[in-house]
């Protein structure tokens, strides 16, 4: 594994080991066992966007792995001035040991990849958000065990995290059922791969969805760059809203994931968010873990 620019490139083989990976930095982690595996390297993290989790998991993750992280906004890089991602991952490649990218164009992370020497970690785009996913795939294994016939539910926006819970999910052997509005669906190559398991099915119910379910995922309906469509989307997504009745048909351990930051009243109740608050959090813990595996696999 050279990169990590999206879940597709990766087989099942690949994210359990690094679902083993994370289980076993995380215990060592609580156990006061120093696992200083990047030990010299320096890993710039470009934000054309904002973020609490990422960053903070990405720069704590790498002090805890002996390494140096450079947070590096485009606000102050020449990139945010048109300088072309060509140039950027060729002068980059000579000082850094890794990029972790956040922006808007998936291919931009590809192109930084491809005109690069060194390895890209895709920290979201438009298009997908996988160190999210390798974290919520690592959270469902602590709660349920293992994957077998476990079925994933996705509610809301077709957008990033769908893309990437529909392939992450399907890949490690989860049946997926998405409930969102005829406009606002997934990516039509994710479909295609999801169309072609036989494991994957779609509706505008969310009801129908969540049938059954082990697992229901949310997100925000409108996304970071979307703002200006929020009140167009809050009418669009009226009804794909997590909350007790969705809850009420699904199995009745049912865990309940959201990447956050949420929208509570919109995407989420107050009262379901709160009942899997400790999910949720181990969740946003789980970034961490994650993110330090994907590390050690692509710098290490
Ligand atoms: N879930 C997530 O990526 O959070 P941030 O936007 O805070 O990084
Ligand atoms: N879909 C959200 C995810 C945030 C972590 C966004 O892109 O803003």
């Amino acid at each position: 594994m050279k990169h990590l620019l999206k879940l597709m490139d990766l087989s099942e083989q690949e994210i359990i080991e690094l679902l083993n990976l994370a289980d076993q930095l995380k215990y060592e982690r609580a156990h006061g066992i120093a696992h200083p595996h990047l030990a010299g390297k320096t890993l710039g993290m470009i934000f054309q966007k904002a973020s609490t989790r990422t960053r903070v998991s990405f720069e704590t993750g790498m002090v805890q792995l002996g390494g140096y992280p450079l947070f590096l906004s485009s606000h102050d890089l020449q990139i945010g001035r048109g300088e072309p991602v060509q140039d950027t991952a060729r002068v980059l490649s000579r000082y850094l040991d890794g990029i972790m990218i956040r922006t808007f164009a998936q291919q931009e992370v590809e192109d930084l990849a491809k005109y690069g020497s060194i390895p890209v970690i895709n920290g979201l785009t438009d298009f997908c958000h996988p160190c999210q996913v390798l974290a919520d795939l690592m959270t469902i294994r602590e709660y349920k065990g293992s994957f077998d016939g476990l079925k994933m539910c996705y509610i809301g926006d077709g957008n990033n995290m769908a893309n990437s819970l529909i392939v992450g999910g399907l890949k490690v052997g989860m049946s997926v059922s998405v409930a969102c509005p005829a406009d606002y669906q997934p990516d039509a190559s994710v479909l295609e791969f999801a169309n072609a398991t036989g494991k994957f099915s779609m509706t505008e119910s969310p009801v129908l969805a969540a049938e059954n379910a082990d697992v229901i995922f949310t997100d925000v309906w409108a996304s970071m760059g979307q703002e200006g469509e929020a009140e167009k989307r809050r009418i669009a997504f009226n009804g794909y809203q997590v909350n007790d009745e969705v809850l009420s048909a699904a199995h009745s351990e049912c865990m309940v994931q959201h990447c956050l930051p949420a929208h509570r009243g919109e995407e989420i109740t107050e009262k379901v968010f709160e009942a899997h608050a400790n999910e949720i959090f181990d969740e946003a813990e789980n970034r961490l873990h994650a993110q330090k595996a994907v590390m050690v696999k692509v710098m290490g």
